[in-house]
């Protein structure tokens, strides 16, 4: 069988998603218009530290800072909130052995979505303790919801209903991250 025959056939995510809510394209334009508010904000920054929070935050950063042309220093750091489910635990545990150092620096951190606020707030506070002189929030997405810490993004791209979405960087059971868009899944995906 030749590819295409093979592509046919291929089980493929996006037959898992029930409707898409945010296109490529739409994602695409915004990101232009956060990447140039970042640019102007920090313009007069010279050490401007980012800090990205895997996995989530990987497709959204990685498209987002090529838009940005600032002389940046991309570091991420690896936390856990979900544990594989459809809600957040409450738990935000770090997974490294080291974190980055961010002493003396402003720090832009990057998440793909601020749900209950627990994992921007936890990580906020970590990177201050650690001697950052600012910390800025960056998220793809904002839950309409009221949070469970008083935390809003500095920078986000959209706001969305407080429904579970996978896609562009967001997973459900460690799948759907590298869906160009934003979805919502059909209810017999999740179990
Ligand atoms: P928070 O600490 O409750 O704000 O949750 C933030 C983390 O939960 C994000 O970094 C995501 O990894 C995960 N999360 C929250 N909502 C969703 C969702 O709708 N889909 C997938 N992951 C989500
Ligand atoms: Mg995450």
């Amino acid at each position: 069988m030749d590819f295409a025959g093979w592509l046919l056939l291929a089980d493929l995510m996006h037959e898992d998603v029930e409707r898409v809510l945010i296109t490529e394209e739409v994602i695409e334009k915004r990101l232009g218009v956060i990447a140039k508010k970042i640019q102007r904000d920090f313009a007069s920054e010279e050490q401007l530290q980012v800090v990205g929070i895997l996995k989530g935050a990987l497709v959204f950063m990685a498209d987002l800072l090529r838009r940005v042309p600032l002389r940046l220093e991309i570091e991420c750091l690896n936390v856990a909130s979900y544990h594989g489910g459809i809600e957040s635990t409450g738990r935000v545990d770090f997974l490294d052995q080291k974190l980055p150092e961010v002493k003396g620096r402003c720090v832009l951190l990057i998440d793909d979505i601020l749900d209950t606020g627990q994992t921007l707030e936890a990580v906020s506070r970590r990177l201050i303790k650690m001697g950052a002189r600012e910390v800025k929030t960056c998220v793809l997405l904002t839950k309409d919801k009221p949070r469970a810490t008083e935390v809003e993004a500095d920078y986000s791209a959209f706001k969305i209903e407080a429904e579970f979405v996978v896609g562009y960087g967001l997973d459900y059971g460690g799948r759907y991250r590298n869906l160009p868009y934003v979805g919502v899944l059909k209810p017999n995906v999740i179990k």
